[in-house]
């Protein structure tokens, strides 16, 4: 049992690659092999739509043609048992690495016919985690949970039952002192750091356990 979790933040240390870690740690408790990966590692391109994926005929049908950093990571996400993508929300969307990310990962699986189903393997589980400035309760009004409703409707579609984990109002830099950040409620969010992100590690932990189980 494998699961595969990608991070879309630059930043690999911080709220998204925190969380993604201890999702991979739950997992490794529960015997499964484990594996973060972090997109700020990878030079790849989004989708080019040359169509080799779907050309039955061709030597790329099913898989992703183009051939840079992103292809054993494609890779290893077809092979894995459990699939976890986790990204900021940047400009109420995944981060652009993310999004070229999944580009890739499903367009590969996509065919245009109704003969037959897409040609993705199907997963144990899936789950999409997204960290964000905004409070959960202010989502709606930015149009995440659509964003949200829509990617863990493409993960399902194309590999399995997909739990999502929103980390909301988060601490953005380390030492606030630095810049101008009057828009937010600077010690509601330190506060909210020191008292409920620990928990939500917690629920990384063990959704990472619940989903190899
Ligand atoms: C370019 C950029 C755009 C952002 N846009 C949003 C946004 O639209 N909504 C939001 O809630 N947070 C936004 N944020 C904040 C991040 O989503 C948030 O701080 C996130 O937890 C950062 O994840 P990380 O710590 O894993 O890098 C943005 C941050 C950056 C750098």
């Amino acid at each position: 049992m494998k699961l595969l979790a990608i991070n879309g933040s630059p930043r690999k240390k911080m709220n998204t690659g925190s969380l993604l870690e201890k999702i991979v740690k739950g997992a490794m408790s529960k015997g499964a092999e484990g594996e973060l990966a972090h997109l700020a590692d990878l030079t790849f391109k989004g989708c080019i739509s040359c169509f080799r994926c779907k050309d039955p005929l061709g030597r790329s049908y099913g898989r992703c043609a183009v051939r840079d950093e992103l292809t054993p990571l494609l890779r290893k996400a077809h092979e894995a048992d459990v699939l976890v993508l986790g990204s900021p929300f940047y400009f109420s969307m995944e981060t652009a690495s993310m999004r070229a990310c999944m580009e890739r990962l499903c367009f590969q699986y996509l065919l245009y016919t109704t003969k037959k189903p897409p040609l993705s393997p199907r997963k144990k589980a899936a789950a999409l985690v997204y960290t964000m400035n905004v409070r959960e309760e202010d989502m709606a009004a930015y149009g995440k949970d659509v964003v949200v409703a829509r990617s863990k409707g493409l993960m399902e579609r194309f590999f399995a039952p997909c739990e999502v984990l929103l980390c909301c109002d988060t601490k953005q830099v380390k030492d606030y002192s630095r810049y101008e950040f009057d828009f937010f409620d600077v010690p509601a969010k330190l506060k909210r750091h020191e008292e409920v992100f620990p928990k939500e590690l917690e629920l990384a932990y063990a959704l990472g356990a619940r989903l190899v189980s």
